[in-house]
């Protein structure tokens, strides 16, 4: 009993639309501002950072094809995501559809695995801005900040998974960034939104930039052969680079569903949250492709192996693109901070849906009086993400991040079906098209794409799901308000 107890859907409905004695959050946002949030959360290190090194390492020019692969695997599981958003439109994303749907414990799975997808994510992209921002300061002011204070203390060898010490003392860069942008989040979601959208515009602009002056730099010969040949080991180019290449750039696609946490700040929810999350989707795909094809067609892919292939690209071009080059650099810089923002706006908010479940102790669920944000779960996020980004490097965080979000679309979309088998009729102001297909098709793409991320990823997915269980039954288990109200129902 109780580890299979449902949410029940009128209730939910109830909670979404304030009803009751908590205090609410402030609903400001449309259609439009829902989708700059997916953009903010979305064009990040993935396509800044990843693309160039999964070309060089994996796919070749044919990074182009992991793009679209790694895009259909998200467009299905968005399908999904915008039917639960649009039915069941609570702050607790994937965590709220899971309680929903398959119960109490595979929620609980579900919202400890989104910590990864967002605590974990805001911490890993905090430590790609802060390596743009040392290397900005150096080739344009010549600014040398030292190694041990901008580096991670801690990173994981090779070989053996091993965590040891580096010498270096913090990434304080990262853990700086963390502090002020926690801090905003703190005092109101509609400044901080407002401050995305800027950031959003200056990134897209950036990316439409490279695409449009790049393509008129392109050696076509670079995409010569455009899938090179497998060199005999699995995922060195080929058809098995293209796959391992596709489930390494998956990172650059995350955020598309923190849309859904931003549910009860939507002024129109059921209409705009699947607009949201659908169309930052589709945008983003079409800039990655275009933007794959100028970085390969520009530089030879094998010149990309390096933390900033979108700068060295444009360097690549030639005097004329000089003057971009700097805008490159802080359109980077300011494009992670956005979706650092995005990350931290989504994690309290999956808290506080946790905690006003019983699952998670109170604090998590207080909203402030005058500004109406759950601040306490923003600061204790802000606090960990901090640690996290301090002390651990970008590699093992970002496979983390990306293991986590997979298991999350996997879930969400099995979730699809087992509501639509069992309760057909329920109202669903958008439903995912091509029911089964699109849901299995999600399943099978997001499962593939796990099942290529190395075992020593896999080991520390299951710890971390191992600690949620203990959690869980020490806790979340005793103090569960479904449970409760079910056992006093009898
Ligand atoms: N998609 C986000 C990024 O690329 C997480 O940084």
């Amino acid at each position: 009993m109780g580890l299979w107890s449902k949410k029940n859907l009128d209730q939910l409905m109830r909670e979404s639309e304030g009803t009751g004695d908590t205090v609410t959050l402030k609903r400001t946002l449309g259609a439009m501002n829902l989708t700059l949030l997916g953009i903010g959360a979305i064009i990040g290190a993935g396509i800044f950072v990843l693309t160039g090194t999964a070309a060089a390492q994996y796919a070749g020019p044919a990074i182009v094809l992991s793009f679209v692969l790694a895009g259909f695997g998200c467009l299905f599981a968005g399908l999904c995501y915008a039917e639960f958003a649009s039915m069941i439109p609570i702050a607790g994303s994937a965590y709220t559809y899971g309680y929903a749907t398959l119960g109490e414990l595979i929620a609980w799975i579900i919202g400890w695995d989104l910590i990864l997808e967002y605590l974990f994510a805001a911490s890993t992209v905090a430590v790609g801005w802060s390596a743009n921002v040392v290397a900005f300061l150096k080739d344009f002011m010549g600014i040398e900040l030292p190694a041990a204070l901008t580096s991670a203390p801690l990173v994981a060898d090779k070989a053996t998974g091993a965590i040891t010490a580096t010498g270096a003392i913090i990434n304080l860069p990262a853990v700086l960034l963390i502090g002020v942008l926690t801090t905003m989040l703190v005092i109101g979601i509609q400044e901080s939104a407002r401050l995305n959208n800027l950031i959003v515009f200056v990134k897209v602009a950036i990316v439409f930039l490279v695409i449009g002056f790049g393509f008129m730099y392109v050696t076509p010969s670079n995409w010569v052969p455009f899938i090179p040949e497998n060199t005999g080991t699995f995922g060195e180019y080929g058809w098995s680079g293209i796959v391992r290449a596709s489930g390494v750039i998956f990172f650059a696609y995350i955020g598309f569903d923190a849309v859904s946490t931003a549910a009860q700040e939507a002024k129109n929810p059921q209409r705009d949250l699947p607009i949201g999350i659908l169309a930052s989707l589709a945008v983003c795909t079409v800039l990655y492709i275009l933007m794959a094809l100028v970085m390969t067609g520009v530089a030879h892919y094998s010149e990309l192996n390096v933390a900033n292939p979108v700068y060295v690209t444009i360097a690549k071009a030639g005097p004329a693109l000089a003057w971009l080059k700097a805008l490159v650099g802080i359109g980077t810089i300011a494009g992670l901070a956005s979706v650092v923002l995005v990350m931290l706006l989504g994690q309290p908010r999956i808290f506080l849906a946790m905690s006003r479940d019983g699952l998670l102790p109170p604090v998590f669920g207080r909203v402030h009086p005058r500004f109406q944000t759950p601040y306490l779960a923003t600061i204790i996020t802000g606090v960990v993400a901090g640690v996290i980004a301090g002390a651990f490097p970008i590699d093992i965080l970002g496979e983390l991040v990306s293991i986590g979000t997979l298991l999350a679309f996997v879930i969400v979309s099995a979730g699809v079906l087992v509501l639509r088998y069992r309760s057909p009729n329920l109202h669903r102001p958008f439903r995912t098209p091509f029911v089964p297909v699109v849901p299995v098709l999600a399943i099978l793409i997001c499962g593939y794409m796990m099942s290529g991320l190395p075992a020593d990823t896999w080991l520390r997915l299951l710890i971390w799901l191992a600690l949620g269980l203990a959690i869980y039954f020490f806790y979340g288990r005793h103090h569960s308000k479904v449970a409760r109200e079910e056992r006093e129902a009898r």
